[in-house]
């Protein structure tokens, strides 16, 4: 067995195919969620799919005292992941002391205690959204970071500068820093996936939602962008792609092979699809058609933004694999799991 690594926000989205993707690396996994946004049932989907019930400890992470005592019973910790946030935009502008609290105090209750108790690596999810719309595409590591569009995109800019400063006041701790582009589609096996609560924001499960007959039609937010069909572009990344580069961050950290405490990667495909695309898409590898009307451009949306993914490809060793096609199969296959659709 190889080191234990701490999973927080582990019962979610990515944390969940994350952890199966270390546990099938030989790491011992410990999740920590509080449920605020998943069910302990992606545990079960975890030791389907593994063969490995990963522990679980339900507590929230902004309270500093139970922090402090998960760091005390688990004294063999060697890294964490840091998936728990919260992630809804709109509900952020709306919220956005709610986003603050808890993005910003989870983070930094996990640096106190990785201080106190001599946890040195940290993987810290953090998201394309940082760079806004960049000037140049494909986007690398070093384009400049912009004004946050909502507290949300906010939290993982601060969360990032805290980062910055932390590592700079604690020279012995270690942060890899992934920013995400736009995960999608859910574990092949069909065990573990998306829970989005109410009616979805992000694009692919609000596709497959209205492809189960939940929703009457897909907006297509804006067809007037400056793309080749003049819908958004965005690069779609396989979630369980996604999942593995974690193992190769913690593997890089745990081996000391950064080169400095602090690095970030862009975690996407490299390649950029249109909002139609995605739609077209789907209909082919899934033979259901999906009733969508175009409509107005949403606030905040940016025109295109892709990844250039050649630092993760060159140090993380890791490259996204999986086809469109696949992903929103398996986005597909989850749903119709969830629906019970046969
Ligand atoms: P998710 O909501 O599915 O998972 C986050 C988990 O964290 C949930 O299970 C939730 O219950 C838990 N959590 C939240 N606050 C907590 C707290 N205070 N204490 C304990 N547990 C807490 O989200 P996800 O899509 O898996 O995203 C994981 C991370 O990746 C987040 O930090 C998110 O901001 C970031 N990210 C996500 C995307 C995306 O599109 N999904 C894109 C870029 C970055
Ligand atoms: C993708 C495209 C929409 C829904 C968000 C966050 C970002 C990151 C990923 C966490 C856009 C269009 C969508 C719909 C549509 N999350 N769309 N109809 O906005 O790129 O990024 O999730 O860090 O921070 O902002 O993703 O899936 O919402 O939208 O036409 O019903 O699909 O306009 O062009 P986005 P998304």
């Amino acid at each position: 067995m190889k080191d234990l690594i701490l999973v927080t926000g582990g019962t979610g989205y990515i944390g969940s195919h994350t952890a199966v993707e270390l546990i099938n690396e030989g790491y011992e996994v410990v999740i920590v969620d509080n449920l605020a946004n998943s069910t302990a049932d992606s545990l079960d989907g975890i030791e389907k799919i593994t063969g490995v019930r990963p522990a679980f400890e339900q507590f929230d992470l902004c309270d500093k005292s139970l922090v402090e005592a998960f760091f005390e019973k688990y004294p063999k910790l060697k890294a964490i992941i840091h998936f728990a946030a919260y992630k809804a935009v709109g509900e952020s502008v709306e919220l956005p002391l709610k986003y603050y609290r808890n993005n910003l105090v989870s983070l930094m209750n996990l640096l106190e205690c990785m201080g106190q108790f001599k946890v040195p690596s940290i993987v810290f999810s953090s998201s394309c959204t940082v760079y806004g719309q960049p000037k140049d595409l494909p986007v690398t590591e070093n384009a400049p970071i912009l004004p946050a569009e909502s507290p949300y995109g906010n939290t993982k800019q601060i969360c990032e500068e805290i980062l910055r400063d932390s590592v700079h006041s604690m020279p012995d701790i270690r942060v890899i820093a992934l920013r995400y582009f736009n995960p999608i589609g859910a574990h092949p096996t069909a065990l573990i996936g998306e829970l989005p609560r109410g009616i979805p924001n992000n694009l692919v499960p609000f596709v497959t939602q209205t492809a189960a007959g939940l929703r009457g039609e897909l907006k297509v937010f804006g067809d007037d962008y400056p793309t080749p069909d003049g819908s958004a572009v965005r690069d779609y990344i396989n979630v369980a792609d996604l999942a593995k580069a974690h193992v190769s961050a913690i593997g890089r950290l745990l081996n000391q092979k950064n080169e400095a405490n602090f690095e970030f990667f862009n975690l996407g495909t490299g390649r950029g699809s249109s909002v139609l695309e995605v739609v077209k898409t789907f209909e082919k590898v899934t033979g259901v058609s999906v009733n969508y009307k175009i409509v107005g451009r949403r606030a905040g949306d940016v025109v295109a933004v892709w990844a250039d993914t050649s630092k993760a490809n060159e140090v993380l060793g890791w490259k996204a694999a999986t086809s469109l096609e696949d992903t929103l199969l398996s986005a597909w296959n989850w749903e119709k799991k969830l629906r019970g659709i046969q």
